[in-house]
């Protein structure tokens, strides 16, 4: 068994020095403008075909939106999409607690100040084009979306980790020549951005810079089916957004990323270039919270060379890190798949023997003891009946 301490949880860095710029937000029940606010229907009307919310940048989930269509008053439900997903934002703003509000709001205000002045480079690539973005034999595995076709272009390297060619050179050469152009522009702008998470100093937020809408279509069209065939126990077709990010590696940039899990159910880690060596992630085995420190054992432990232009696809939840990458320049782009309702589903069970390592074992044990217990009930019957057999001799005689 190894053990690893000071295990951390890779989380959003929400320290961005924007925030603290803002204004101070209208109190809650205030419209701002003076108009009197329409009321939503007490009952829904069933017989109201809801809209489809799915492509919109909201800051809720699609289906919500859908869900309270029904509920909206008469005089909108016949307007447009735009209207009535306008007007229902603003109301689940209004009802989400007063902090969470505010930091949508500031995040809102943060985007669209970076949309607002920054220039792409490479237009093309914030629209999701399969054949110029993926190579072959990964579009091949999508006539199908059979665990056997997914199955048929991975490696699973190590239970739960699958390896794949996944972007044609030329998309990531783009993606990183428009990653230098957002630096550069962060650079000369003297603009403060938010990095990618607690633990990332370099790096950007690809959300941030207007791949939100791409970067989501991959996450539905692909990593979902993915996900679904192949972690079926685990979080399935459940996906429900994401957050797409760059980090860099190398001299002037950060070195190694310590041992960690994911703020994600499913992560998506796809090297970019250039040339580097070093940088390996190495892993050591899948634990829920209550287990995330505990050791590992030898069939855990795992690691992973980089290749350009190939993704590595893991839980969340499976602990890891980087080593140091000693030269050169290591880009990755890494997109963190979340789903509402397995995070809604953990808060009712205990049990994770289905992919924790902890509770496995912990259930195995259980399993252990239980049939030891039996046997020794057994052992105990057998004991007595033959006591009261000899018992009963003894008396005939
Ligand atoms: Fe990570
Ligand atoms: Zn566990």
């Amino acid at each position: 068994m190894c053990n690893q301490t000071h295990l951390r949880s890779m989380a959003l860095d929400s320290s961005g020095k924007q925030s603290e710029q803002q204004q101070q937000q209208p109190p809650r029940d205030s419209s701002g403008n003076g108009e009197e606010r329409l009321k939503l229907r007490r009952t829904p009307k069933e017989e109201h075909e809801p809209e489809n919310y799915e492509d919109l940048p909201l800051d809720f989930s699609p289906s919500l939106f859908s869900s309270l269509e029904r509920y909206l008053p008469e005089q909108l439900l016949n307007s447009t999409r735009i209207d009535k997903a306008s007007f229902m934002k603003d109301l689940l703003l209004r009802y989400t607690p007063d902090p969470e509000r505010v930091r949508i709001m500031r995040h809102n205000e943060y985007r669209a100040n970076i949309l607002s002045s920054y220039q792409r480079l490479h237009g093309e690539i914030y629209s999701l084009d399969p054949t110029s973005f993926f190579v072959p034999s990964f579009l091949r595995a999508f006539t199908q979306k059979s665990e056997q076709s997914f199955r048929n272009m991975m490696v699973e390297t190590s239970p739960g980790i699958f390896t794949f060619e996944m972007f044609k050179p030329q998309f990531c050469e783009m993606l990183l020549a428009e990653v230098e152009h957002m630096e550069k522009w962060v650079y000369d702008s003297r603009s403060t951005i938010m990095r990618p998470n607690t633990m990332n100093k370099f790096g950007v937020v690809l959300d941030d810079f207007g791949f939100d809408s791409m970067l989501q279509q991959l996450v539905e069209d692909f990593l979902s089916p993915i996900s679904q065939a192949l972690y079926p126990e685990f979080c399935g077709s459940s996906l429900d957004s994401h957050h797409g990010y760059i980090v860099e590696y190398g001299k002037d940039r950060d070195v190694e990323l310590g041992f960690h899990v994911d703020d994600s159910e499913l992560s998506l880690n796809v090297c970019l270039g250039k040339q580097f060596s070093g940088g390996e992630l190495f892993f050591r085995g899948v634990r829920c919270d209550t287990h995330v420190n505990s050791g590992s054992s030898e069939k855990e432990v795992y690691d992973y060379s980089h290749v350009p232009g190939h993704a590595i696809l893991h839980r969340g939840r499976h602990r890891h890190g980087a080593r140091a990458t000693t030269s050169g320049h290591r880009v990755n782009l890494i997109v963190w798949c979340r789903s509402s309702t397995f995070r809604e589903m953990k808060n009712y069970q205990k049990d994770f023997s289905s992919w924790c390592g902890g509770c496995k074992l912990e259930k195995q044990k259980r399993q252990r003891d239980s049939i030891n217990e039996t046997k020794e009930m057994l052992a105990r019957r057998a004991a007595e009946k033959t006591l009261v057999e000899l018992a009963s001799k003894s008396c005939a005689d």
